[in-house]
């Protein structure tokens, strides 16, 4: 699918149906994370693939936003691994893992399945019950599934500033 055509049909999907995703599936999601670009390519980042019935626990004890999802991911990232830039001290890994975790997000629609971008999550109470996640920022849970036939996009979705508001030519 063309790139505009796929980011226009996006949209944070809330309701999945109950067929499971295919492992085949989440392995080219991992495939899509893998190639996304990072400042000087330091690859600051990690993605747990929240599988067992512990972990999916895990996920559901720490938000609220799951959807009835039966695969998760989570992307995080660490500070001391990243580029920084000198001039101001700016440290790119949340950067980093944001490209991530789009890639994740847009890979995730263009195989046909579904997610919303969870970031309100309680991420200290996700360190303590996964201490693998300890030492990282946490950006994202992807709750993924196929999307319920009756699922629809929020009111948000199509709530979008304006070009004039969001461009300035200088
Ligand atoms: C960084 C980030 C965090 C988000 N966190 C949540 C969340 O915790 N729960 C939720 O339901 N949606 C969450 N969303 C989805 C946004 O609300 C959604 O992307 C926005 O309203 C636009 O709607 P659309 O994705 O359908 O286009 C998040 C999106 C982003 C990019």
């Amino acid at each position: 699918m063309e790139f505009l055509e796929l980011a226009k049909q996006r949209y944070s999907c809330r309701k999945f149906s109950d067929k499971k995703v295919e492992k085949e599936l989440v392995d080219k999601i991992i495939e899509a994370s893998i190639v996304a670009p990072t400042a000087v390519n330091k690859q600051p980042f990690k993605i747990w693939v929240m599988e067992s019935e512990e972990a999916k626990e895990n996920i559901r004890q720490v938000t609220k936003y799951t959807f009835g999802a039966e695969t998760f991911l989570v992307v995080g990232y660490k500070e001391d691994e990243a580029w920084v830039r000198k001039y101001d001290n700016r440290n790119f890994a949340d950067v980093d893992a944001s490209i991530v975790a789009t890639h994740i997000m847009m890979e995730i629609d263009d195989l046909g399945l579904a997610t919303t971008w969870v970031g309100h999550f309680n991420a200290p109470k996700l360190k303590e019950l996964c201490p693998q996640m300890e030492q990282y920022g946490l950006i994202a849970i992807f709750p993924i599934g196929y999307a319920a036939e009756d699922a629809t996009p929020s009111p948000r979705h199509s709530e979008r500033k304006g070009k004039a508001e969001i461009v300035e030519v200088l």
